[in-house]
C-alpha cells in the first residue's frame, strides 16, 4: 500500500495523519472523529480554545458544513480563490463538533491547492487540520520539519516543499458588515476587495481576539529573531536580507533579492535551519516593498517570531 492509500485508511479509521498543502503541512483528522481531533490537540500541545480549519475538496462539501452555503460572498470568493490559500470563517451547522470550532458558532473552511491533499479529502470527507507543528514552533513547509516535531508519532504524506510557505489568509465573512482579515496571508485584502467590490477590514490588533490563534506567540524558532533596519552582524548570526550582501566571514547570509514569494516559501525553513545550526541570532533586515501583496503577511510572521 502506498503512503497515500495508507493515509486514507488511517484517517477513515480515526487516526491523525500529516498531509501536505500548498501553504504548510497540516495535522489532519476526519471532522467527525472526536478521539482523533483530541489527539491533534494533545500532539501539538494546542490550547483547546483555538479552533481548527476544515479542509474540503469540492465547494459542494460546504453544504454539509455551513448554512451560508449559497451566500454570494462565499460563492464568489470560493470561485476566485479556491483551491488556494484563503480560509473563510462562516456560520457553522450544529453538527460540526465543538472540538473543531472550539465552541464558536462559526467554522473556518478552505480548499487546499495540493493534488495529494485533494485526493485524500475526496476519499475521507472534509478534514480538520491545524499546521503540523508543535504549538509555537514555526509551521512545517517540508516533511522533514514535521518529523522534527513529531518523529514517528504520525504518518507523514510527503508532498515535497510547500509552494507558498506561509499559512493561509483567514477572512471572516460570518458577520453582517464588512469582511475582515483575521490573519494576513498570500491573498491580500486588496485582491479580495477586487473580487467582492466592498471594503475589507485589515487585520488589526483590535480584531485579533476574533481569531483565537492570533493571540498566541507563534512561528518562533529557538534562535531569537530580531527585526532591524540595520545591524552589524556578529559571529554566529544568520542575516536575512532583501538584497544580495557580500559575504562576511562573521555571519551567514540569506539574500532573497527582493523576491517575496521566495522569502515566504523559505522563511520557516531558514528559521528551522538556524536552530539546527545553533545560530546565535536571526537578524531579519526590514523588507522595504510595502506595496507588495505578500508584504503584510511576511512582516506579520517575522514580527510574531520576534515577539513584537
Ligand atoms: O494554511 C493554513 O491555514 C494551514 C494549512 C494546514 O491549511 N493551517 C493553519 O492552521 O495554519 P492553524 O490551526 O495553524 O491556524 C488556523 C487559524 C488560527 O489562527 C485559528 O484561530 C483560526 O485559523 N480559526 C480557525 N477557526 C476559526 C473560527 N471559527 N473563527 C476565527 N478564527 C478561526
Ligand atoms: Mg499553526
Amino acid at each position: 500500500m502506498n503512503p497515500l492509500e495508507r493515509s486514507i485508511q488511517l484517517l477513515n479509521d480515526g487516526e491523525v495523519v500529516a498531509i501536505p498543502t500548498e501553504t504548510v503541512y497540516g495535522l489532519a483528522a476526519c471532522i467527525d472523529r472526536i478521539h482523533a481531533l483530541d489527539h491533534i490537540f494533545e500532539l501539538k500541545g494546542r490550547p483547546s480554545d483555538n479552533p481548527l480549519i476544515v479542509h474540503v475538496a469540492d465547494i459542494s462539501d460546504l453544504e454539509n458544513i455551513t448554512p451560508a452555503y449559497s451566500s454570494p460572498t462565499l460563492q464568489k470568493l470560493a470561485e476566485a480563490f479556491w483551491p488556494g490559500p484563503l480560509t473563510l470563517v462562516v456560520p457553522r451547522l450544529p453538527h460540526i463538533p465543538d472540538r473543531v470550532t472550539a465552541g464558536l458558532d462559526t467554522v473556518a473552511v478552505r480548499m487546499p491547492d495540493h493534488a495529494m491533499a485533494l485526493d485524500i479529502i475526496r476519499k475521507t470527507g472534509p478534514l480538520a487540520a491545524p499546521s503540523a507543528n508543535i504549538s509555537g514552533r514555526p509551521s512545517p513547509t517540508r516533511a522533514e520539519h514535521v518529523r522534527l516535531d513529531f518523529g514517528d508519532a504520525v504518518l507523514i504524506v510527503d508532498g515535497g516543499a510547500c509552494k507558498k510557505g506561509i499559512e493561509s489568509t483567514v477572512l471572516d465573512i460570518s458577520a453582517e458588515g464588512s469582511p475582515a482579515v483575521l490573519r494576513p496571508g498570500s491573498i491580500s485584502g486588496k485582491e479580495i476587495e477586487q473580487v467582492l467590490n466592498v471594503p475589507v477590514l485589515a487585520a488589526t490588533h483590535a480584531q485579533s481576539p476574533k481569531s483565537p490563534g492570533t493571540r498566541y506567540r507563534h512561528y518562533s524558532p529557538v534562535t531569537p529573531v530580531f527585526l532591524y533596519n540595520d545591524e552589524p552582524p556578529q559571529p554566529g548570526d544568520l542575516v536575512i536580507a532583501p538584497d544580495h550582501i557580500s559575504e562576511n566571514q562573521q555571519a551567514a547570509y540569506y539574500g532573497y533579492n527582493g523576491d517575496y514569494s521566495l522569502l515566504a516559501s523559505e522563511l520557516y525553513d531558514r528559521f528551522r535551519q538556524a536552530d539546527l545550526e545553533s545560530k546565535r541570532r536571526i537578524i531579519v533586515l526590514q523588507p522595504q516593498n510595502t506595496a507588495h501583496p505578500l508584504y503584510e503577511a511576511i512582516l506579520n510572521r517575522i514580527e510574531k517570531a520576534a515577539g513584537i
